[in-house]
């Protein structure tokens, strides 16, 4: 009798399953979402509604692929992408079902527990990736993307590049050959410093020769303590005195290298054949901001300090220069206009409003309010926009390295 009722309930959620297709139920409220967000539109008296052209499950999403109804853009529906997730997860699922599910059957074990877990909705929480190539592909992943990558675990990155995540899609590096100075932004212990120290550690384990660092840390000079005695580690500076008279070096520096390339006609250090490259990082940008200071000598170093930084941003490049600044305030008070103009990567952890998010990542652009509350989650920008988990570094992997380095 028991059996009967498992095989009996088994066809039945079969059954629904099949009628439904894939994710059938899900796209039903798909549907209804696209109507109820007003992504559609009205023309004629008659209703043009997102055309839905292919389902395709893969083990971790099922795909669906719309034709965007004429009046309407991706924007429109990448503006809603949170109104689509939630709403996906507003309610409880049918639950997902699959023939394997009766293969494990236990017939002798508990059959109410059994069949309880097949027919109960799952509590995962459903993530959705939007992308467009001239159709609209909707992927909703059953499983939220990592909370915690292990530093150990990224791939091997090439030349002066660093790990920035893993995506839904792949894994995400940063080329600083390619893209030459990086602003870093997020709410206090979202991951700033650890990301910083991911990326020193990368830097030392890659180019231990051709690498140094001028680091500023302005909060009290610990984040960096760990690097302090690597000889690739030029300076840390913990206030804005010693951000000052370091940055000063830097800017004669700068003129030199600058009338070095003049002399000889060289557009930049790859042209001059110069292998080396300078990591100026600043952990708490705002700490330097002139605009914020209130004791007048100090506005006067902050401000200087805050005009080499934004000529390293502007002219340093070419000559073997890289800024990493990094930020918990970016209001646009804080974060000079100059020094976020010529950082064309952007990685923002989880921050509190859509404003702040825009003043970092650009108008219109408010993914960072909306991240989930997840240390190590971010929006990695440069020409084109990617949800990352960044790697987790402990502590006793960078000693590991920087050990290595100084004794090397
Ligand atoms: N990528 C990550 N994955 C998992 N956990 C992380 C990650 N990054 C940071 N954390 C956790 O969050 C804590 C705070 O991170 P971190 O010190 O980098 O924050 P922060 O943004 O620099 O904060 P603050 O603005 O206060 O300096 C870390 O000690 C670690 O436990
Ligand atoms: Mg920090």
């Amino acid at each position: 009798m028991i059996i009967e009722s498992i095989l009996a309930g088994s066809v039945w959620i079969g059954a629904e399953y099949l009628k439904n297709g894939y994710g059938g139920n899900e796209k039903k409220k798909l549907d209804r979402i696209f109507r109820k967000s007003g992504l559609y539109i009205k023309y004629n008296g008659k209703e043009d509604t997102p055309k839905l052209l292919r389902v395709s499950r893969k083990e971790s999403f099922i795909e669906y692929i719309y034709r965007i109804p004429e009046g309407l853009s991706f924007s429109d529906f990448e503006k809603k992408k949170q109104v689509i997730e939630d709403s996906l997860n507003s309610s409880k699922n049918t639950p997902e079902f699959s023939f394997s599910m009766i293969r494990e059957f236990d017939l002798k074990g508990d059959y109410k527990k059994q069949i309880q877990s097949i027919i109960e909705p799952k509590s995962t929480l459903k993530e959705v990736y939007l992308s467009f190539d001239r159709v609209l592909k909707i992927k909703v992943f059953n499983e939220p993307l990592t909370d915690y990558l292990p530093y150990e675990k990224v791939p091997k990155c090439g030349d002066w590049e660093i790990p920035i995540g893993v995506t839904r899609t792949g894994f995400i590096k940063h080329s600083f050959d390619k893209i030459m100075h990086m602003v870093i932004a997020g709410t206090t212990r979202y991951g700033k410093s650890i990301f910083l120290k991911n990326v020193i550690t990368t830097l030392l384990l890659n180019h231990p020769k051709r690498v140094s660092f001028i680091l500023i840390d302005l909060k009290g000079g610990l984040t960096f303590q760990r690097f302090k005695d690597c000889p690739q580690v030029i300076s840390i500076a913990s206030n804005a005195e010693e951000s000052l008279e370091v940055l000063e070096m830097v800017n004669n520096q700068i003129d030199e290298v600058m009338e070095f390339m003049k002399a000889n006609g060289y557009e930049n250090v790859q042209e001059a054949g110069i292998k080396n490259r300078c990591f100026i990082i600043v952990d708490e940008g705002a700490e330097l901001s002139p605009n914020i200071e209130k004791d007048t000598d100090l506005k006067k170093i902050k401000g200087k300090c805050e005009t080499i930084l934004s000529r390293i941003a502007r002219v340093s490049g070419a000559l073997g220069y890289r800024l990493i600044y990094a930020t918990q305030t970016p209001y646009s008070e804080i974060l000079n206009h100059n020094i976020k103009q010529n950082c064309d990567a952007k990685l923002c952890f989880k921050l509190q409003s859509n404003k702040a998010s825009e003043v970092v990542l650009g108008e219109g652009i408010t993914d960072a309010a909306h991240l989930p509350f997840i240390k190590g989650r971010g929006v990695y920008i440069t020409d084109r926009k990617h949800i990352v988990q960044t790697p987790m570094i402990e502590n006793d992997y960078i000693e590991r390295v920087v050990n290595n380095v100084i004794n090397s």
